[in-house]
C-alpha cells in the first residue's frame, strides 16, 4: 500500500534530500498542476463528548501542531490516509513519516503540486478512518488550591483575590441579577458546580437562608478551605466530579450555578444531559465558562483542526437544553469582560498579547457592548423562562469548517480595534507554524473565509 504525500513544489526540492536521508521507502510521481482537496483520503475526528468533528487528511503541520505528544503519536502512524505539507519544520515533517512507514509498512509516494483546488467536503465517507479523540481531564486548579490552602484558610474570603491572585470572587449578587428574578418562585435546592473555595455557594446560602446550599466540588483542598472559611447552617459542600452525574433526584433543583468549571467535564454531553435532567420544570441553569468560539478565532489557524480542551461547546449545551425544553440565552461575560490574553494560546507572542490587553481595555469601557460571542467568556442562562437567542449565534453542523466559517464571519461584526488584533494574530500564528502561500490558501478554501490573512 502507498501512502500519497502531497508536497508544493517550490518545498520538494527541500524536503526530498530530508527524505532521503531518513531513508524512507519511497517513490515519485511526475508534478501535478492541481490538487483537487475533494480527492484526498482523510480521517473522521470527532471530539469525545461534544459535537464537533472534522474530516481532514494529515495536513501538516495543524494534525501535529496542537496537543501533540497527547494524540499525534498514534495518529500519524494510521494507515489509509493521505499526507499534505502545507508548509511547517521540515525535518519533524521527514521524522513523522519515517516513523509512518515503520509503523503501517506502507511505502511513499512524493507527489508534487502546484496549487489546489476544491475543499475538503465534511461528510464522512464509508471506509475511512474514524477516531475518537480523548480529551484530557486533569484539573489544573489543583496545584494552586494546594499551595495556598494554609494562606486561604487564615485569610478572610474578602481577601484571597489580593492575597493569592487566585480566580475566586463571590459571584452571587450576579446570579441574583440575573438567574433568581427568572425563578417563578424562590429557590429550594441551589447547586453550584465546581464551586472551588466556596465563595459564590456561601454568598447564595446567606441571600437565600430558606434554601438548602450546595457546593460541589473535585479538590479536597478547596473543599477543606471552603469548610474552613463558612459556616452557614444552610450550606454543605460535598466531593463530586463533575464527569459523574449529579446524586440528586430528578427535577430536584431550582437553582443550578457553575462558574468556569464545566469546561472540565470529560463528556460535556454526558453532563449537559444529566445537568437538565436533574434542574426543574421552573429552575435555571447559570453557566459560565469561556467559550470554544473564542479559542477558535484567536488562535486560527491553529485551530483549523483542534478544538482546545479548555473550552465549553454552546451547541452541545444548548442543545441538550433543548431536548429537555429549556431555552439558551447567552449573555457577554458578567464576571470579568477582559480578554485574558494569558487564557489563549500559550505560545502567543508579545505583540498578540498586548494587542489583546488593550482591546480588552477598550471593551471595558464600552458602556453597552455588543455580545461578541468570539471575544471570551460567555454567560448561557438555560431556563424555560428566558428568551432563546441562541439562532444567530450558532454555527452550524458542528463541523470544524463551519465553526470556523462562522467565527471569522462574525469578525467584521467587530470593532476595528478588535478585526486589527485578530488579524495580527492569525498572521503571526501562520508565520510561527511555516505556513506558505498554499497553507494560506488551504486555510482560506477550508473555512471558505477571507477574513484571515
Ligand atoms: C476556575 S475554578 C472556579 C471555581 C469557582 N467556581 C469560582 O468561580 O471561584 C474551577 C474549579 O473547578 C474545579 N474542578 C476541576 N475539575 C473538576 C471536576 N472534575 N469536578 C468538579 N470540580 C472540578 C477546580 O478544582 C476549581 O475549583
Amino acid at each position: 500500500m502507498l501512502t500519497k504525500v502531497y508536497i508544493p513544489v517550490d518545498d520538494y526540492v527541500e524536503l526530498l534530500p530530508l527524505i532521503l536521508k531518513a531513508r524512507i521507502p519511497h517513490c515519485k510521481s511526475r508534478p501535478r498542476p492541481e490538487l483537487d482537496l475533494g480527492d484526498l483520503r482523510c480521517m473522521f475526528l470527532t471530539f469525545q463528548g461534544v459535537d464537533a468533528y472534522v474530516r481532514t487528511p494529515f495536513a501538516f503541520p495543524f494534525v501535529l501542531s496542537l496537543l501533540r505528544g497527547e494524540f499525534c503519536q498514534p495518529m500519524h502512524r494510521l494507515g489509509g490516509v493521505d499526507w499534505l505539507f502545507l508548509g511547517s519544520d521540515k525535518k519533524v515533517f521527514a521524522a513523522a513519516l519515517a516513523e509512518h512507514v515503520e509503523a503501517t509498512g506502507e511505502e511513499a509516494e512524493l507527489i508534487p503540486f502546484r496549487q489546489l483546488t476544491g475543499t475538503v467536503p465534511q461528510e464522512p465517507r464509508e471506509g475511512e478512518y474514524h477516531l475518537i479523540v480523548p480529551r484530557k481531564t486533569t484539573n489544573y486548579n489543583e496545584k494552586s488550591w494546594v499551595r495556598n490552602k494554609r494562606l486561604l484558610s487564615d485569610t478572610p474570603p474578602e481577601e484571597w483575590a489580593r492575597k493569592t491572585a487566585e480566580n475566586t470572587g463571590n459571584f452571587a449578587h450576579l446570579v441574583d441579577r440575573f438567574a433568581t428574578p427568572r425563578l417563578p418562585r424562590p429557590p429550594r435546592t441551589i447547586v453550584d458546580l465546581g464551586s472551588g473555595l466556596g465563595y459564590t455557594a456561601a454568598g447564595l446560602a446567606r441571600l437565600h437562608p430558606e434554601a438548602q446550599v450546595f457546593g460541589l466540588e473535585l479538590s479536597d483542598a478547596a473543599l477543606d478551605v471552603a469548610r474552613a472559611s463558612f459556616d452557614e447552617p444552610n450550606l454543605t459542600f460535598l466531593k463530586h466530579d463533575i464527569s459523574n452525574p449529579l446524586d440528586f433526584e430528578e427535577g430536584s433543583i431550582d437553582l443550578l450555578v457553575s462558574i468556569n468549571a464545566l469546561v472540565y467535564a470529560c463528556d460535556q454531553k454526558r453532563s449537559a444531559a444529566d445537568i437538565f435532567a436533574k434542574l426543574s420544570p421552573d429552575g435555571i441553569f447559570f453557566n459560565h465558562n469561556r467559550t470554544g468560539y473564542a479559542h477558535d478565532f484567536w488562535e486560527f489557524p491553529y485551530s483549523l483542526i483542534w478544538p482546545l480542551i479548555f473550552q465549553i461547546y454552546p451547541e452541545t449545551w444548548a442543545g441538550a437544553a433543548r431536548e429537555r425544553g429549556f431555552n439558551t440565552r447567552m449573555l457577554p461575560a458578567q464576571l470579568s469582560r477582559r480578554l485574558t490574553p494569558w487564557s489563549f494560546m500559550h505560545g502567543m507572542s508579545q505583540g498578540t498579547m498586548r494587542g489583546m490587553e488593550r482591546c480588552s481595555l477598550r471593551y471595558q469601557e464600552e458602556e453597552n457592548p455588543e455580545y461578541l460571542p468570539c471575544l471570551t467568556h460567555s454567560l448561557m442562562l438555560h431556563s424555560r423562562h428566558v428568551e432563546d437567542n441562541m439562532d444567530g449565534l450558532l454555527s452550524g453542523d458542528g463541523s470544524r469548517r463551519e465553526t470556523l466559517a462562522h467565527c471569522l464571519g462574525l469578525a467584521p461584526k467587530m470593532p476595528d480595534y478588535v478585526q486589527e488584533v485578530a488579524l495580527r494574530s492569525h498572521r503571526e500564528n501562520a508565520r510561527e507554524i511555516g505556513l506558505g502561500d498554499v497553507g494560506m490558501d488551504y486555510c482560506r478554501r477550508f473555512t471558505g473565509c477571507r477574513f484571515a490573512f
